[in-house]
């Protein structure tokens, strides 16, 4: 009988947990192995990020915003041109930048020493892992360490049954074969606003039916209404305290019933498509928890102290944790957690992990809300800057949204930065750096922010908390 192959870590798992924590784990110089199947619709490494999710969106987001802007914003700049849609092509070149992406993974992979498993893993005990291939195929790893990073899976909707053709969760929405007449989307969160865009710069006809009486939870609320009107004026249409209670699928398209979550009469719209983007949900299924002794909690979710799960040698990270779902938050973990099994600190600053919505206007935050600091009972200033008054946003004709900064009362310390903007997801991370160095909203005021720029919005917000704003 063979050998059994034995690693100081197994990582179930490829996606930005997963893969970071692999490439980290090999750069520390532990002996490594990672587990993955493979997401559904998806080409390879990479998880549901690389595969069905951040990239292939972002693609979608790219090429739909430039083919937008001829239609709508060419003519202003001079250049007349009529564009046509070749939405083959688009779905093409996104495919193909995936392809290219989880190729990057394997060398990066090769080049860390990284010994690749593909197929489902699963817990088998303490210290043993198995992975079971396409083909039935069954090899078992020995490791001390085992790290759970198997993210998550977009969460069911009772009478709402996803078929991806008619009714279609994020992966079918990023592979739709035509734009759709109207779009129905459930769920104003940040899958359904971008994706929601996407297609109605494509030409679709979006409606958009949200649970509660604001779009994107989370988001600070001044900032939300904002981007609710910037949507509202490019043709998307809210239905918000609605909740959907059940879908009828015909052969052309999908009848959606739903009523108003406050009570009241229910009420029937007719999609082409229906795209379901209520959240997503901890995948653990068939992962062989049990066999460990551990329990996930009552939403799914793998309790963690410092990574460490309730059993000896066994970790978790990412979505299947509590916390943002979000790519770079699995990936501050993923390090974190290598760093602990190798004898290091390991830290995550939990209060400064950014979130981005890439639509236009794009909208990026980090740190606390006026909300969250209210509820706090925390003073805090105020600074803000609308990119009206910004030179390089108003030559490109890209005007809409501010620049807001909140900062502790006493100490001038920033406790939120909040831009909704042009290109503020490139932006946001000069928030987070100062805020990482625990920085004064008076560091940021004086520090020299190249000219002209978008970025100087930024610096004029910070201004705004001392009351100095020079350009607006
Ligand atoms: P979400 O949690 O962002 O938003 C879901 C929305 O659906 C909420 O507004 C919620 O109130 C609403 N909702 C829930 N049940 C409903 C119902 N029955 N009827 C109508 N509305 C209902 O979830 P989403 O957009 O599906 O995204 C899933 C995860 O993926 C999130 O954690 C999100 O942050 C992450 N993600 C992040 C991206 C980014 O960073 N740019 C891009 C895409 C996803």
């Amino acid at each position: 009988m063979a050998e059994t192959p034995t690693y100081d870590v197994v990582i179930i798992g490829g996606g930005p947990g997963g893969y970071n924590g692999a490439i980290r784990a090999g750069q520390l110089g532990l002996k490594v192995a990672c587990v993955d199947k493979g997401v559904e619709g998806g080409i390879g490494l990479g998880g549901t990020c690389l595969n069905v999710g951040c990239m292939p969106s972002k693609a979608m987001l790219h090429a739909s915003e430039l083919f937008d802007a001829a239609n709508s914003e060419f003519a202003t700049l001079g250049i007349e041109v009529t564009p046509k849609l070749n939405l083959a092509q688009m779905m093409k070149q996104k495919t193909d930048s995936v392809t290219q992406l989880t190729k990057g993974i394997e060398f990066l992979f090769k080049k860390n020493k990284v010994d690749r498993y593909q197929g489902v893993g699963a817990i088998a005990g303490p210290g043993k892992v198995t992975v079971t291939a396409a083909d039935g195929a069954v090899t078992t790893l020995a490791a001390k360490d085992i790290v759970i990073a198997t993210g998550s899976l977009p969460s069911g909707l009772p009478g709402v049954e996803v078929d991806q053709k008619r009714i279609v969760d994020s992966t079918g929405a990023l592979s739709l074969p035509e734009v759709p007449g109207h779009l129905v989307v459930i769920g104003a969160g940040i899958i359904g606003l971008e994706l929601g865009s996407v297609w109605r710069r494509l030409g679709a006809k979006v409606t958009v039916i949200e649970f509660l009486d604001r779009i994107t939870p989370g988001m600070d609320a001044e900032v939300a209404k904002t981007f609710q009107r910037a949507l509202t004026k490019q043709g998307m249409a809210f239905k918000l305290g609605a909740k959907v209670t059940g879908a009828k699928t015909s052969k052309t398209g999908v009848t959606l019933t739903f009523e108003p979550v406050a009570g009241g009469a229910a009420e029937t719209i007719d999609a082409d498509c229906v795209l379901l983007a209520i959240g997503r949900r901890p995948y653990t299924e068939g992962l062989g928890l049990e066999t460990v002794g551990i329990t996930p909690d009552k939403r799914g979710f793998i309790e963690t102290d410092h990574w460490k799960t309730s059993a000896p040698g066994v970790w978790a990270i990412g979505d299947v944790t509590h916390g943002p779902m979000l790519a770079h938050k699995a990936e501050e973990e993923a390090v974190a957690c290598i760093e602990a099994i190798a004898g290091k600190a390991g830290h995550v600053s939990y209060g400064l992990i950014p979130s981005v919505v890439y639509t236009s206007p794009e909208v990026a935050w980090v740190g606390k809300t006026e909300e969250e600091l209210k509820a706090e009972g925390r003073a805090y200033k105020v600074g803000k800057f609308p990119f009206t008054a910004n030179s390089r946003a108003k030559i490109n004709h890209e005007t809409e949204g501010f620049a807001k900064v909140l900062a502790d009362a006493k100490t001038d310390e920033i406790l939120g930065a909040h831009l909704i903007g042009p290109s503020v997801s490139e932006m946001i991370g000069e928030y987070a750096v100062a805020m990482e160095f625990r920085a004064a909203s008076e560091d940021v005021a004086r520090t020299c922010h190249p000219h002209p720029t978008r970025s100087e919005a930024l610096r004029q917000a910070a201004m705004g908390v001392e009351g100095w704003t020079m350009q607006a």
